[in-house]
């Protein structure tokens, strides 16, 4: 999800207005899902780079994205959507990590789409992460026997299946250190529409842009 700032920049608003309308999309991307029978949307809200930013903006964000896991509990129920956060949740707050667990537990039961929000994430960190479990959990001996399949049982997305389309919004052509090793064969989707401009038409013709595309896991058809 980028383009919030500029959105809000284009305004004359502060940037934290484009993350508060950035919510709004978020949500009716959710909703589109839902009705497209997406199984898993994930949205990348804040990555571990994002710390750096200023302290009023981290700290807006964190805020809001507190206050949206309370506001919108209704109506995750409501579309059956299983709620999950995947990070590092050792540097988010008692509080922010409170709500994420009240909604996740909330939200386990009857689902049918999944809305990851990746939160202090950043791929790079997942891969030493699962490295440093993997490490700990097996013998000498296993560790070295690890397939490729073995290894994915560590990352924080264990057990979810990797993206098949990956949208970036805004322009930026690049992956920022978002799911690196889960993305191996995610078809990319890049469009300069700002996030907070990304709803139902944007993702509708991402979908389409999708089914147009071939893909061969390199192999030959
Ligand atoms: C994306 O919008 C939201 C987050 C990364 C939290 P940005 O805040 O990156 O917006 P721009 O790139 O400055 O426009
Ligand atoms: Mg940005």
């Amino acid at each position: 999800m980028d383009g919030n700032g500029r959105w809000a920049k284009a305004r004359g608003l502060d940037r934290t207005y484009g993350h508060a309308e950035g919510v709004e999309s978020v949500r009716a991307c959710m909703e589109f899902a839902v009705e497209k029978g997406i199984e898993y949307l994930s949205v990348y809200a804040f990555s571990e780079e994002n710390w750096n930013r200023p302290a009023y903006e981290v700290n807006a964000l964190m805020e809001l994205m507190m206050k949206a896991m309370i506001k919108e509990t209704e109506t995750f129920l409501k579309n059956h959507v299983r709620f999950l956060v995947l990070g590092n949740r050792a540097r988010l707050s008692e509080s922010i990590n409170r709500t994420i667990d009240d909604l996740e537990r909330s939200t386990s039961q009857d689902y049918g789409t999944t809305l990851i929000l990746f939160v202090s994430y950043s791929g790079k960190w997942d891969i030493l992460q699962a490295m440093k479990k993997a490490a700990a959990e097996l013998s000498r001996e296993d560790f070295q026997k690890m397939e490729l399949s073995d290894f994915d049982r560590y990352l924080v997305t264990a057990g979810i299946p990797d993206p098949d389309l990956l949208i970036r919004t805004s322009g930026e052509i690049r992956i920022s250190n978002y799911l690196l090793w889960q993305t191996a064969y995610t078809e990319f989707y890049f469009t300069d529409v700002l996030w907070p401009d990304f709803r139902k038409e944007e993702f509708a013709k991402a979908l389409e842009a999708y089914a147009q595309r071939d893909r061969r896991y390199g192999k030959v058809k």
